[in-house]
């Protein structure tokens, strides 16, 4: 069932986002097993490389502030295409949770999903605690 209240807190945050060389607004908001809720938003360099997406800065938050157990994510874009997290936040949320809920939209439409849908064969060396 999708979390609409999660898509709300990440929809808001993507407001933050500090996006002036793609102009691509992300934000972020994962739910710990604890219940307690973490936010991202994409924050980009002019070293294009160096630019950091929304779901990583949710997740380095959430570690931040001692917690490592993700069950769900909510993904907002300001845009008119859907999109899905990239290959490499899908790879760092597996490092922190198995059975992640994720929900992807925009101002029309959001749709669910799950990391083990979206990263089937996941690489670990450890188990999600
Ligand atoms: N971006 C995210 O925040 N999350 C994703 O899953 C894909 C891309 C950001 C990175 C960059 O600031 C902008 O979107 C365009 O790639």
């Amino acid at each position: 069932m999708i979390n609409e209240k999660l898509f709300d807190i990440a929809k808001q945050v993507a407001k933050n986002a500090y996006a002036p060389y793609s102009n691509f607004r992300v934000g972020a908001a994962l739910l710990t097993d604890s219940g307690n809720i973490y936010k991202g938003c994409n924050v980009e360099n002019a070293s294009y490389g160096l630019s950091m997406c929304a779901e990583r800065n949710a997740i380095f938050n959430m570690v931040s502030n001692g917690e490592q157990k993700i069950s769900e994510i909510a993904i907002y874009v300001d845009s008119e295409k859907l999109f899905q997290p990239c290959g490499a936040c899908r790879q760092v949320l597996a490092e922190f949770g198995q059975d992640i809920a994720i929900y992807y939209g925009n101002d029309d439409k959001i749709v669910e999903t799950s990391l083990k849908e979206i990263l089937p064969h996941t690489f670990r060396l450890n188990e999600p605690r």
